[in-house]
C-alpha cells in the first residue's frame, strides 16, 4: 500500500489543487450517460489539471466506473479518482423518499434500506453517496423536504444514524449534507438566504448533523446558502471552530455543487481567487464543480495567503479517504457487470423496498371504515396516476419507470383480474384541461369504490422544484369534485414530495392514503395497503398545512405572549395569534397518522414526582388494540419545560417506540427520562437543565397526547 505522506511529498503543488477538486465525470469521460446534477458553470481546466483530478461525480455503473478509471490513468493520472454519486433512496431498487421513511419511525427498516441501496451502488462502482441529508425542515414550500426527515431535529438524528450505518455495511461511504441551515430558505424558496439565531440554530438547526457524527460519517458537504449574512462556505466559526475542533470532524470536507464560485454572486468574495482562500482557509477539503482550486490554489500558496501545510493536510484528507474506499489497494475500485446482473433489483431487495413502502404510507382518513376494501367490492382506479410508473420520486438515482410498478399493476396482480382505469386528467402542475373529467367519470360509475389516485408529480419536489401554492392542482381538484356528484364512494391516494394542502379536497373523499413517493413496488405496496394485506403505521413527520400561507409550521412552536385559546376560526381579530382567515393548527399534525384498528392510551405515570439530577424517571402508558385486527403504533414521548429562562417549545419529541399488538392485546410501554432530556441552551449558550416543573406527555401523534407531571429538583 502506497504511503499517503509519501504522494504527498511527491506531488507537485498543481496536481495537489487537482486532487482538491472535483468534477463532473463528463470532464474526463464525455461519453457519460449519467444525470447532470446541477448546472454547467464554466470550468476552466487544461488536460494536465483534468489529469489528476481527485474525485468525480455523476457516473452511470460499474462499465462506465472502469472507462473513466481506464481514461485518467491512459492520460497520465496516478492516483484512482474517488467516484461520488447521489444515492439518495436506493441505486436502482428505489425505496421511499426520506421524508416517507421518517414516519416508519423504524431505523431498522431504514438502515437495511440503506445498505441495501449501497450494496447496489458499489456493485455498479459508486465509492461515496452524498447522503444522508440532515436538513431540518419546517416549510413545504422547499422541494427539498422530501430529502429530509421532516421538522424534528431528535428524529432526524436518528435517521441520519441509520442511513450511515447501513451505507458503511454496504461498504460505501456517507456524506452528511448540507451544512448548515440550508433547509431554512426563506419562503421556501431554492438556494433563497437562511437567517438563523445562533439559538434557533443550536436547539434544532445544528442537531441532527451532530448526532450524526456519531455514526462517522467520513465526508461533510456544506450548503449552498447565505447564513446570517455570510455564504456558509465563508463561515470559519460554522466550519472550523465549531465543526472541527468542537466536534472533531477529520473528515472530508466538500463543498456544495459550484458554491465555492457562488461566493462571488453572494457579493462575499470578489474573485476566484479569493473564493479558493476563503475556502482552503476553512479547510473545504474537496470544492466540487468549479474551477478555483485548481486555477487559483498555487498562487494563492506563493503568496502566502494560503499555507502549504494545511494544503498538504487537506490533500492527506482526501487520500485517506481514498484508502478507505480502498483504491491505494485495487486502482478499478469497486464495482464490476456481473456484480451489478447479480444484485440489481434482485428479489430480495424488491420485497424489502416494497416492505418499507407499506410501512411508510400514511393513513389520513377512513369514514365508515372503508378501508380496507374487501376484494368482492367492484372497484375503479381514476386519476393521472393510476397507470403512472413515475412512484419511484424525485433523486431516485438509477431507478427505472418501467421496472416500476404502477397501481393499476399492483391492484390487477393482486386481485387477479382487469379493473377499469381512467386517467381523466393529466398532474401537470399548470394544467387548467378539465375536459374528459365527465366522461371518464362516466366510465367508472358502475364500480362501488373509485380509487382516485392524485397528487404531485415527481418532477414537483426536490433540487430547484420550490412551489408557492402547494394545494392539489384545479384539475385533480374538479375531478373529486365531479366523483361526489356522481355520488361515489372514494378513496384517494396521493403522492407527493412533501406535505400538500388537502382541505379543499377532505371533504371530497371517504378515506386518505398519503402514498409519497414509494418507490419501485410503490404500486404493489399501496394494494396491500388498499385491501389490509399490510395495516397501515405510518405517520407524519412534517405538519400538513391547512393553507400554504401557514408555513413555515412546525409542531416544536412556541406558545407566544398571546396564545389563541380555542382553535377555531375567528370573524376579526380578538388579539390573540390568529390568523382571521385560517385556524393556527396543522390540518394534520406532526406524528399523526391512522391504523385500521384501533389504539387506546390510558393515562401516564411516573415513578415519581421528583427527580435529582443524577436520576431517572420512568414514564409509562398502557396501549391496548381496541379494534379487530393487529396493528403497530408508534408511541411518542414528549417533553415541556413550562417556564424557563429560555422559554421552551410548547413540545419536543424526546423518544418513540413502535410497538406490534394483536387484537385486545394489551402493553405497556415504558421511557426513562434523564436530566439529558430536559436540557436546553440558555442564554450565554450553555447546555444545562433547570430545576422546576417539567410536562411529559405520551401519545400516538403530536396533538393527542395524555400528560403528567414532575419537578427537578436541585
Ligand atoms: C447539489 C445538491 O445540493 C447536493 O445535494 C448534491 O449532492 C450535489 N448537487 C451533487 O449532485
Amino acid at each position: 500500500m502506497s504511503n499517503i505522506k509519501d504522494l504527498i511529498k511527491e506531488m507537485t503543488i498543481e496536481e495537489k489543487a487537482s486532487q482538491l477538486t472535483q468534477l463532473s465525470a463528463v470532464y474526463i469521460y464525455a461519453q457519460t450517460n449519467a444525470d447532470i446534477t446541477g448546472q454547467m458553470e464554466n470550468i476552466e481546466a487544461t488536460k494536465e489539471q483534468l489529469r489528476h483530478l481527485g474525485s468525480v461525480l455523476n457516473f452511470n455503473g460499474a462499465k462506465e466506473a472502469r472507462s473513466i478509471r481506464e481514461k485518467y490513468f491512459r492520460e497520465g493520472g496516478k492516483i484512482s479518482p474517488i467516484l461520488m454519486q447521489d444515492v439518495i433512496h436506493g441505486y436502482r431498487t428505489i425505496f421511499p423518499i426520506p421524508l416517507a421513511m421518517g414516519g416508519t419511525f423504524d431505523t431498522d427498516l431504514l438502515e437495511a434500506c440503506a445498505e441495501m441501496s449501497a450494496r447496489e451502488a458499489k456493485a455498479s462502482g459508486v465509492d461515496v453517496t452524498f447522503s444522508p441529508m440532515v436538513d431540518l425542515v419546517r416549510d413545504a414550500r422547499w422541494g427539498r423536504v422530501m430529502e429530509s426527515t421532516g421538522e424534528d431535529p431528535y428524529l432526524n438524528g436518528e435517521m441520519a444514524k441509520a442511513f450511515i450505518r447501513g451505507y458503511h455495511k454496504g461498504g460505501i461511504c456517507a456524506c452528511v449534507k448540507h451544512f448548515a441551515g440550508y433547509g431554512a430558505a426563506e419562503a421556501g424558496r431554492e438556494y433563497n438566504t437562511t437567517d438563523i439565531s445562533q439559538r434557533s440554530l443550536n436547539e434544532f438547526y445544528l442537531k441532527g448533523y451532530k448526532e450524526a457524527l456519531k455514526e462517522s460519517p467520513e465526508l461533510f458537504m456544506s450548503s449552498f446558502n447565505l447564513l446570517n449574512g455570510v455564504p456558509v462556505n465563508g463561515r470559519t466559526d460554522l466550519l472550523v471552530d465549531l465543526l472541527r475542533n468542537e466536534w472533531g470532524f477529520d473528515g472530508v470536507l466538500i463543498s456544495d455543487y459550484a458554491a465555492v464560485v457562488e461566493m462571488i454572486k453572494h457579493g462575499y468574495a470578489e474573485n476566484k481567487k479569493e473564493c479558493a482562500c476563503i475556502s482552503l482557509n476553512n479547510q473545504i477539503d474537496i470544492e466540487m464543480m468549479s474551477d478555483t482550486y485548481i486555477n487559483h490554489l498555487p498562487e494563492a500558496v506563493r503568496e502566502g495567503r494560503v499555507d502549504i501545510a494545511l494544503v498538504d493536510k487537506l490533500v492527506e484528507r482526501v487520500l485517506t479517504l481514498k484508502q478507505k474506499c480502498g483504491l491505494l489497494d485495487d486502482p478499478y475500485g469497486p464495482g464490476s457487470e456481473e456484480s451489478e446482473k447479480e444484485i440489481h433489483l434482485c428479489k430480495e431487495f424488491r420485497d424489502l423496498v416494497r416492505v418499507a413502502a407499506e410501512k411508510s404510507m400514511v393513513l389520513l382518513k377512513n369514514d365508515g371504515d372503508i378501508l380496507p376494501l374487501k376484494k368482492e367490492q367492484s372497484v375503479a382506479l381514476i386519476g393521472p396516476f393510476a397507470e403512472e410508473k413515475s412512484l419511484i420520486g424525485p433523486w431516485a438515482c438509477f431507478g427505472r419507470y418501467e421496472e416500476t410498478v404502477s397501481i393499476s399493476e399492483g391492484i390487477r396482480a393482486l386481485l387477479g383480474k382487469d379493473i377499469p382505469c381512467e386517467r381523466a386528467c393529466s398532474f401537470d402542475l399548470l394544467s387548467t384541461d378539465t375536459s374528459e373529467i365527465d366522461d371518464a367519470v362516466k366510465k367508472v360509475s358502475d364500480s362501488e369504490i373509485v380509487i382516485a389516485c392524485i397528487g404531485e408529480h415527481s418532477a414537483y419536489s426536490g433540487e430547484s422544484a420550490s412551489r408557492a401554492d402547494l394545494r392539489i392542482t384545479p384539475p385533480q381538484l374538479e375531478l373529486l369534485r365531479a366523483l361526489k356528484r356522481a355520488d361515489k364512494k372514494v378513496v384517494a391516494v396521493i403522492f407527493g414530495g412533501r406535505p400538500q394542502v388537502l382541505t379543499d379536497i377532505v371533504d371530497f373523499v371517504d378515506a386518505i392514503i398519503y402514498a409519497w413517493h414509494p418507490g419501485t413496488e410503490g404500486g404493489a405496496a399501496i394494494a396491500n395497503v388498499l385491501y389490509g394485506n399490510h395495516n397501515p403505521s405510518g405517520k407524519l413527520t412534517m405538519s400538513f398545512p391547512r393553507s400554504s400561507g401557514q408555513c413555515p409550521i412546525y409542531y416544536n412552536c412556541f406558545n407566544t405572549g398571546r396564545p389563541k385559546p380555542i382553535d377555531d376560526v375567528i370573524p376579526r381579530s380578538c388579539y390573540n395569534t390568529s390568523y382571521l382567515d385560517c385556524k393556527n393548527s396543522p390540518l394534520y399534525p406532526f406524528g399523526y397518522g391512522l391504523s385500521y384498528t384501533r389504539f387506546e392510551f390510558s393515562d401516564v405515570s411516573l415513578s415519581k414526582s421528583r427527580m435529582q439530577r443524577d436520576e431517572s424517571i420512568v414514564a409509562s402508558i398502557k396501549v391496548k388494540n381496541v379494534g379487530k385486527c393487529f396493528g403497530e403504533e408508534v408511541v411518542q414521548l414528549y417533553i415541556r419545560d413550562p417556564f424557563a429562562s429560555v422559554v421552551r417549545p410548547l413540545k419536543e419529541l424526546k423518544g418513540y417506540k413502535k410497538i406490534a399488538l394483536a387484537p385486545n392485546e394489551e402493553t405497556t410501554v415504558s421511557f426513562e427520562i434523564t436530566e439529558e432530556m430536559l436540557k436546553f441552551y440558555n442564554i450565554s449558550n450553555q447546555f444545562v437543565s433547570e430545576a422546576g416543573r417539567f410536562i411529559v406527555m405520551i401519545g400516538g401523534d403530536s396533538q393527542n397526547v395524555a400528560s403528567a407531571e414532575f419537578d427537578l429538583v436541585d
